[in-house]
């Protein structure tokens, strides 16, 4: 943990000199909730569907489970505290003609939760218990329409926030090709893909990335070198 607070300091100082912004997180007003220590049912599932088109197959992978992934479709599912991410996945979701869903804990992460320079803020009390899973409110309808699965997320402390591992527990991903990208404030994506894939426990998944912005160009070649 020490090792990732330095190496997530240095990015930030990196990204804060080379962008003059400030190292504070982004508010999250809009989605400012209860305290810390209530669990609440989030208001809405919220899930935006565009029209799925021509994905590719499945890998051989896992031809066992192909029945449960035969849709061809393709789904961009991300969690975003901030906004950056969901940004980032509204873009792949356009480039790829997606369906997008937005992966809505089941308590939403206030601007305190968020504070990375408290040692007791629940964001940093969840990604030091490796075996926190955040509840996650709503649940992906048509999951076996789905064959490609694009999975986005901020980096916390050099990791997946845990509600990714709680998504990842949550679903069979089986016959699916999964593709990881994260947004950040300077760090890599690092071992994060993984450690979803690892909590998965199915599915093929591929190296991921991380999106330097929301922008359609960069999003395009990435998408273009992974050969799907
Ligand atoms: C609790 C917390 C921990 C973070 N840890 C890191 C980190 O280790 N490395 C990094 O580069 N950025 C880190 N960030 C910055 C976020 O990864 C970055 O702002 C991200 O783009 C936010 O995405 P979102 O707006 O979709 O939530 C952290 C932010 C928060 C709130």
């Amino acid at each position: 943990m020490k090792s990732k607070v330095i190496s997530f300091l240095a990015a930030f100082s990196v990204m804060i000199a080379v962008s003059g912004c400030s190292s504070q997180p982004q508010s999250a007003s809009t989605q400012s909730t209860a305290s810390s220590e209530q669990k609440t049912e989030a208001s809405s599932d919220i899930k935006e569907s565009v029209t799925t088109v021509g994905a590719p197959e499945a890998t051989e992978a896992d031809t066992e489970a192909q029945d449960t992934a035969s849709g061809g479709g393709t789904l961009v599912v991300y969690f975003s505290a901030t906004g950056t991410t969901k940004a980032a996945a509204e873009t792949v979701a356009r480039v790829t003609n997606a369906d997008l869903y937005e992966i809505v804990p089941s308590q939403i992460y206030t601007a305190d939760d968020l504070n990375y320079n408290d040692n007791n803020s629940r964001t940093t009390i969840e990604q030091n218990d490796g075996s926190s899973r955040p509840g996650i409110s709503g649940e992906i309808s048509g999951w076996s329409d789905y064959s490609v699965v694009y999975v986005g997320y901020p980096i916390w402390w050099g990791d997946a926030p845990h509600i990714m591992f709680t998504f990842a527990e949550s679903y069979d991903f089986s016959g699916k090709t999964c593709i990881p990208f994260c947004t950040s404030g300077g760090s890599g994506i690092g071992s994060s893909g993984r450690n979803i894939a690892s909590n998965a426990g199915s599915g093929n998944w591929l190296d991921g990335t991380r999106l330097r912005s929301s922008g359609e160009e960069e999003i395009r070649e990435w998408i273009a070198g992974l050969g799907l």
